[in-house]
C-alpha cells in the first residue's frame, strides 16, 4: 500500500500502539484471555516497550497508526496491524526494518496463530523450538522462530 508511511515511533505514540495491539488481538487471536486492562497496556507500552525497544509504526494518510513493530537485541517482540490493514504487505514492510538492523531475528508466536506462522515462514523464518506446556502468561503453546540474513 503506497499510501502507508513507515516511520520510527516516538514515546507520544505509546497509547495508540497499545490500542492497536488490543484491537488486533481481539480480532485475530480471540481465543486469548484478556489478562490486562487498557490502562495496564498503556503503562506497559510507555514504561517497557518504548523504553527498551525500537518501535516503527505504519501510518495512514491522516497519520493514524494502523500497525507497528517493536524489536530490540535481535528479538521481534510485537508486530500487530489493525484488522482492515492486514494482508496488504504492511507487516512485511515493518519486519523489513528489523531485518535491516539485525543479522538474526528471533520471536515467539502462538502455535494456534496459523496466519502469523504462514507470514513468518514466507518471510524466511523457521521453527527452532515448540513449547509443550507454555510458560507465557496466556498459557498457550508457542513456537520460537528464527531468521538469519
Ligand atoms: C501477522 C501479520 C503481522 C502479518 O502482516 P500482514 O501485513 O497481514 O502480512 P503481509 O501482507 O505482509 O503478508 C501476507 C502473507 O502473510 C500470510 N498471512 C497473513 N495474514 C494471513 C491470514 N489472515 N491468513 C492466512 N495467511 C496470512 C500469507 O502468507 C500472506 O500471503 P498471501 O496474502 O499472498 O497469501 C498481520 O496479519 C497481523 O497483524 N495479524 C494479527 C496479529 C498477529 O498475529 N501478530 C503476530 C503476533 S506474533
Amino acid at each position: 500500500m503506497s499510501n502507508i508511511i513507515i516511520e520510527l515511533a516516538t514515546a507520544a505514540n505509546a497509547s495508540e500502539c497499545a490500542m492497536v495491539l488490543r484491537i488486533s488481538r481481539k480480532h485475530s487471536l480471540p481465543y486469548l484471555p484478556d489478562l490486562h486492562t487498557s490502562e495496564e497496556d498503556v503503562d506497559f507500552f510507555r514504561n517497557r516497550v518504548f523504553t527498551k525497544d525500537t518501535v516503527v509504526v505504519a501510518l495512514d494518510r491522516q497519520r493514524k497508526i494502523v500497525g507497528f513493530i517493536a524489536f530490540g537485541e535481535g528479538w521481534v517482540n510485537h508486530l500487530y496491524l489493525l484488522p482492515d490493514f492486514q494482508r496488504l504487505g504492511i507487516g512485511g514492510r515493518l519486519l523489513e526494518k528489523a531485518k535491516q538492523e539485525w543479522p538474526t531475528l528471533r520471536l515467539w508466536t502462538f502455535a494456534r496463530n496459523i496466519s502469523a506462522l504462514r507470514f513468518y515462514e514466507k518471510q524466511g523464518f523457521y521453527a527452532v523450538k515448540h513449547t509443550e506446556s507454555a510458560e507465557n502468561e496466556e498459557r498457550e503453546p508457542d513456537i520460537l522462530l528464527r531468521w538469519d540474513r
